[in-house]
C-alpha cells in the first residue's frame, strides 16, 4: 500500500447525505488541543448508517482496529501536524472521507517527513531544499515558511465528496488554506486505524 492514496467513490451520493443527516443529530464536540476552531465529534463506528462500511474498509486495509471515529468539521485550516499519538501502540492509516466542502477546491496535503516522535518539530533538518510550485505555495499560505522549508511535499489529495483519502499515521500533513477559496467550513468523516495486538 502506498503511504497515501485515494479511493474514488468509496461512498455513494445517498450515503454521503445519510451520514450528514446522522451527524446533524449528534451533539457536537468542540475540539481541544488545537487552537483552530473545529468540531471533532466522536461516535461508535458500529452505529454508522452505511451498509457494509466495515467490510468495505477491510477490503482496502486488511485487518485493523479503530482507535477513533469522528466527524471533523473545520472552520479554519489546520497547520502541519501528526495524527500519530492517539493512545494506541501500533498506529496504522488515517482515513478521511469528504462529506461537505460546498463544491469548493480544497485538499489534504501530505508531507514525506514523519511525526512519529513527540519532538518531531526538533528533529526536522534545517532546510529540505524542496521547491514548492506556485500552486502548492498558494495551498499552504497559512503555514509558516520556516516550517515549509524543512518539509518535502509528498501528495496533495483533492477533496471529492464520497472519495476516501488515506495516509499512514506517521506522516506529517495539513489542510490546505481553504479560506483562500471562500470556503467557510468543511466536514469529513475521519477514522484513525491501528494494528494493535
Ligand atoms: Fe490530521
Amino acid at each position: 500500500m502506498e503511504k497515501s492514496f485515494e479511493v474514488a467513490s468509496f461512498l455513494k451520493g445517498n450515503e454521503v447525505d445519510t451520514l450528514l443527516q446522522f451527524y446533524d443529530l449528534l451533539p457536537k464536540t468542540l475540539n481541544e488541543g488545537i487552537d483552530k476552531k473545529a468540531y471533532t465529534t466522536g461516535f461508535d463506528l458500529d452505529q454508522i448508517p452505511v451498509k457494509n462500511f466495515n467490510s468495505r474498509l477491510k477490503s482496502i486495509f486488511g485487518d485493523f482496529k479503530v482507535t477513533v471515529s469522528m466527524f471533523l468539521e473545520e472552520f479554519e485550516p489546520w497547520a502541519v501536524h501528526t495524527d500519530y499519538f492517539k493512545e494506541d501502540s501500533n498506529p496504522y492509516y488515517a482515513v478521511l472521507i469528504p462529506l461537505d466542502h460546498q463544491d469548493k477546491d480544497t485538499h489534504t496535503v501530505i508531507f514525506n517527513e514523519l511525526g512519529d516522535k513527540k519532538d518531531w518539530r526538533d528533529t526536522l533538518t534545517s532546510t529540505s531544499g524542496y521547491n514548492y510550485t506556485t500552486e502548492q505555495s498558494a495551498l499552504l499560505g497559512h503555514i509558516d515558511t520556516s516550517m515549509l522549508e524543512k518539509l518535502t511535499l509528498y501528495k496533495t489529495h483533492k477533496w471529492r465528496k464520497g472519495d476516501l483519502i488515506a495516509w499512514h499515521r506517521n506522516l506529517l500533513h495539513a489542510s490546505d488554506d481553504f479560506s483562500d477559496v471562500g470556503l467557510k467550513r468543511k466536514i469529513a468523516l475521519v477514522i484513525f486505524l491501528n494494528r494493535d495486538d
